[in-house]
């Protein structure tokens, strides 16, 4: 195998676990990408901080600058706008594919790192950046790139979830349940940004961007949090029959007076869902994003919006596409070649789930 450099900038809830999966799995994920996956350093703030998984000690460092210089691949997990910005601008510039989870950076400065990137070859991915595990990115981007999309509604902030189940259903308070979701790992580092809908507005406008062809501004998205719900809201509605959730609502829409011209709408906001609707049984930090399509009809996402484990899927994901691109006419691009898996007869497959 080709041996490629891997550094990853952060080693929080999401970076820790890729840091762990990374070393654990090395061996099956070089089988499917084709190229050795070797983890060069994790760049951090604070080396003494406790880690969950631990990050063994050698690989830690305060300098994201150095550990920049030489890699392959950067994955960027440190979140906020800046330094993020400045090192995933100089990965770019240094040769590297890069590999982010970080929306508020792509719905504020998307346009210029995809323009940097595009300028020296490289690729940007961001698989993780929308609904934690759940693939919704390159669905959008690429199965229905043929396709004309007209809507999409979506629960696309775990943390926010996660509090409205547990004030509809364990009766918990707005700040109890927020703090049992940041000790999980769900919330963003300022939490504001998940109550206050802004962590939703910016997966809106990267959904309605794709989806659209386009490119939808954070500004452009109108945004209410759910700081302003109660209790008494909550249980009112469920007596209504309905619950309480806060929706992501991308649209295509006729232009009135122009002719055969379309405008795209991008809104977040709490909305009252009838508990017969699917939207209704999405509990926890689970996300769920319907998307509606000319060709396609309906389609739905389902899965794990949030916690560093399961967003960690997606970020490794993105690490063999990124792997593959690689070693592009090598061995096992598209397709594991050195799989050593067994295939078993029916008779040993359990079918009763
Ligand atoms: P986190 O737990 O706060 O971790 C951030 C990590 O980055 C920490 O290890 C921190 O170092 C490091 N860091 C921050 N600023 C740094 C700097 N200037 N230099 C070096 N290291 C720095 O965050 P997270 O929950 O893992 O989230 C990471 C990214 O993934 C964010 O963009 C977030 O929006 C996104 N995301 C998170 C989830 C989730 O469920 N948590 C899901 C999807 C996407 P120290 O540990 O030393 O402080
Ligand atoms: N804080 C985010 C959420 C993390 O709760 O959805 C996943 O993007």
């Amino acid at each position: 195998y080709r041996n490629l450099r891997v550094a990853l900038l952060g080693g929080g809830s999401v970076g820790a676990q890729v840091a762990a999966l990374l070393l654990e799995h090395g061996d099956e994920l070089a089988n499917r990408s084709g190229a050795g996956l070797e983890l060069v350093g994790v760049a951090v703030r604070d080396l003494d901080a406790e880690r969950t998984p631990a990050i063994p000690k050698h690989l830690l460092t305060t300098n994201a600058e150095e550990l920049i210089l030489g890699a392959d691949i950067v994955v960027e997990l440190m979140g906020g706008l800046e330094p993020a910005r400045e090192y995933i601008l100089q990965a770019i510039n240094s040769g590297a594919d890069v590999i982010t989870a970080n929306k508020a950076l792509l719905a504020t400065h998307g346009p210029e790192l995809f323009e940097a990137a595009e300028q020296v070859g490289a690729q940007l991915y961001y698989e993780a950046a929308v609904g934690g595990a759940i693939p919704i990115i390159r669905p959008l981007r690429d199965s229905l790139a043929g396709d004309r999309v007209t809507r999409i509604l979506g629960i696309v902030n775990g943390t926010t979830n996660f509090i409205l189940d547990r004030m509809d259903v364990h009766h918990d308070t707005l700040e109890a349940a927020l703090a049992t979701a940041t000790e999980l790992g769900y919330a963003e580092a300022d939490p504001t940004a998940d109550v206050g809908g802004y962590d939703a507005a910016q997966k809106a406008a990267i959904l309605a961007s794709l989806a659209f062809h386009t490119t939808v501004p954070l500004e452009a998205v109108h945004r209410e949090g759910i700081t302003e719900i109660t209790a008494e809201q909550v249980d009112a509605a469920r007596k209504a029959g309905y619950v309480v959730k806060l929706l992501a609502i991308c649209e295509r829409i006729a232009i009135e007076g122009r002719d055969g011209e379309y405008g795209v709408s991008a809104r977040v906001h709490p909305a009252l869902v009838p508990v017969a609707h699917p939207l209704a049984a999405v509990h926890g930090a689970n996300n769920a994003v319907f998307v509606q399509a000319e060709a396609a009809g309906d389609l739905m996402f389902y899965g794990a919006g949030a916690g560093g484990r399961e967003t960690a899927s997606a970020v490794l994901g993105d690490l063999v596409s990124a792997a593959r691109r690689h070693v592009i006419g090598g061995p096992g691009i598209a397709e594991s070649t050195h799989a050593t898996i067994e295939v078993l007869p029916m008779s040993s497959v359990r079918t009763r789930y």
